[in-house]
């Protein structure tokens, strides 16, 4: 998943590529390198590790020129080393890539018989050997990066500089995003908006196959049948500020924290004064279909299983909910009047755009619950619902996940009142407590130290469970996933009623159980759960309100009180807690909290 970025500046290209990166490691941080074109000469600079390491050497050795290309690597093809480093260089060309080249073998034992050597483990080597092949017989740069491109099977996003060219770059996307940035004179390619916000607000996207050759003072582009395009030059409304953790420790603390504040602006702009539900852009008629189809990948997947329990009950819709990974290649039936949703923070996730490419045309509306609203996933939606949640920077995702939530309740309020299966009462009963949500979660927050105690015991243990029953199960398992991407405790969370079903024999002493159990309709099934633990000397840390508490916090490890909410409501409430256990455990151990390793926040390879 990489991220990628080009700059054909008037200025020094080296401060530039690294501030555009720093806003593009949200995207990976296995390594960092820059390539620039100084005086005809293309010369590089690459480091293991984050991007501080690319910064540190560039202290030491300076890389003057001012066209460039840069990019922060998420390894997928080679171990993370400074030689699997892009950008990747073959004689004249240097290459940066996201993405995955799936023919690369192939395309390496046609170029090792004409004698070429390899010297990475990497896929996109190859891609800027084929262009250094091509160049061989005299044919110029442009048209040998594109007898290249021709060459490459798979998903990608390609920036190409060229020595002795400072006033080029060759740009190509197939599967993974692209923007061209306009400036004055000046000219950026980057994987997203917000890496060349600080740059540029004037933004133009290329379309799958589009390549483009860029200059400071031209852009031409090429669409996937080679006929010349051009695609619109947007503005874009991203802030270029330097975004800072406001005086929190970390991303994750602060953006835990903003989350009172993000859902109340989420709720501003879907429910009007008057309590009325109001959906921007042709939003969706619920009673156009019979069905709903919900796709995401990670944290974006549990918001639907959530919302799935939420447009059953509340709007008695028929919903299935699939991770996209699985979804996209399974070739399921998509009946008709069916309505097609897709989650996600980034609007990027690759399988979760491929699994919307494949209800396109069959789905009756594709509609999409998105952070992003220049992302993919949005430009290829029929409707597109913003969460609001603003930039989420760490790794693991908070509000992003609340705002979804939050959305995707007023969703499946809007089908229920569309189906006629809501009273008006019980409707704005609901949308009262929508309301209120911003300040319980304030409240909940204030619970911070608790947690932080709590989390100190969990920091020992080598493995815990999270249970859950209904509403409560999603919740148990964005808790367990937290949990382990950030702490690297194992973590699984189970719904309740399958612990006797086999993790049962996990439980002993050594075992703390996190139990999600507000006092609703389930509490007393998800009890006798609970007590099934403590009977095995299991330690349980109940996660529920005063009332639940004070009838059934006694012989629990450690309880953990929740503010009162409508049933309905609590799994946003209650995602409160599962992101602060994981957050104080995660600091408690030392890890790296907003850069866990091997992960990455936006996930644009398969
Ligand atoms: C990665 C991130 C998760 C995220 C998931 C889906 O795994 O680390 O936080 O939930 O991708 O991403 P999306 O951008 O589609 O919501």
């Amino acid at each position: 998943m990489c991220g990628i970025v080009g700059v054909l500046s008037n200025h020094e290209a080296s401060p530039i590529l690294v501030e555009a990166l720093k806003r593009l490691e949200y995207r990976g941080y296995d390594s960092a390198g820059i390539a620039t074109v100084n005086a005809g000469v293309l010369d590089r600079r690459r480091a293991v590790g984050k991007l501080v390491n690319l910064s540190d050497l560039l202290v030491h050795e300076p890389l003057p020129g001012k066209a460039g290309i840069g990019h922060t690597r998420w390894a997928t093809h080679g171990a993370p080393s400074v030689t699997n480093a892009h950008p990747h260089q073959a004689g004249p060309v240097a290459v940066v890539h996201n993405g995955i080249i799936e023919n690369f073998r192939e395309l390496r034992e046609e170029l090792a018989s004409h004698g070429i050597q390899f010297v990475t483990e990497t896929d996109t080597e190859t891609v800027a050997l084929l262009a250094q092949h091509y160049m061989q017989n005299g044919t110029r740069p442009q048209e040998a990066a594109f007898k290249a491109l021709d060459r490459l099977r798979g998903a990608f996003a390609l920036a190409f500089l060229f020595s002795g060219h400072d006033d080029l770059i060759v740009a190509a996307r197939r599967g993974s995003p692209l923007a061209i940035g306009h400036g004055d004179g000046e000219m950026y390619v980057g994987s997203d908006a917000i890496a060349l916000a600080p740059l540029t607000n004037q933004i133009s996207y290329l379309e799958e196959g589009d390549r483009a050759v860029v200059t400071r003072h031209s852009l031409e582009i090429w669409d996937a049948d080679g006929t010349p395009v051009t695609r619109v030059k947007k503005t874009i409304e991203v802030d270029g500020a330097r975004i800072d953790k406001a005086g929190h420790k970390h991303f994750m603390a602060k953006e835990i924290a903003e989350q009172p504040g993000v859902i109340a602006r989420a709720l501003g702009h879907y429910l009007s004064e008057d309590g009325q539900i109001t959906l921007p852009g042709p939003g969706i008629d619920f009673t156009a279909v019979d069905r709903l189809t919900m796709v995401a990948c990670g944290t974006a997947y549990y918001a639907c299983l959530t919302a799935k329990y939420w447009f059953e009950q509340i709007a008695r819709m028929p919903v299935e909910v699939d991770v996209a990974s699985e979804f996209r290649y399974r070739e399921p039936p998509v009946p008709t009047r069916t309505a097609a949703l897709f989650v996600s923070q980034s609007g990027e996730t690759a399988d979760t755009l491929a699994a919307l490419r494949y209800c396109t045309g069959k789905a009756d509306q594709i509609l999409s619950v998105i952070n992003a609203p220049e992302s993919s996933i949005a430009r290829e939606s029929d409707a597109v619902l913003p969460i609001h949640a603003g930039v989420e920077v760490g790794v693991a995702s908070t509000k992003a996940f609340t705002c979804q939530l939050t959305v995707l309740f007023i969703l499946a309020l809007k089908a229920a009142q569309d189906r006629g299966e809501i009273t008006t009462n019980r409707r704005a009963d609901l949308v009262a407590c929508l309301r209120g949500l911003p300040n319980i979660i304030s409240t909940a927050l204030g619970g911070n130290a608790e947690m932080q105690q709590t989390a100190l015991r969990l920091s020992e243990a080598r493995d815990v469970l999270f249970l859950g029953r209904g509403l409560m199960y999603p919740i148990a398992l964005e808790g367990a996933l937290k949990l382990k991407e950030i702490s690297y405790i194992h973590a699984e969370a189970y719904a309740a009623g399958e612990l006797k079903h086999g993790p049962i024999a996990l439980i002993d002493k050594q075992v703390p159980v996190v139990v999600m159990a507000p006092r609703d309709a389930l509490f007393e099934k998800t009890l006798s759960n609970m007590q099934e633990v403590m009977a095995r000397e299991g330690r349980v840390i109940l996660v529920s309100d005063a009332k639940g508490i004070r009838e059934f916090g006694e012989g629990a490890y450690a309880t953990l009180e929740m503010p009162q909410i409508d049933d309905l409501l609590t799994p946003i409430l209650y995602a409160i807690p599962a992101q602060l256990l994981a957050y104080h455990t995660a600091v408690a151990k030392g890890t790296d909290v907003d850069q866990p390793r091997n992960l990455a926040k936006s996930v644009t390879v398969e």
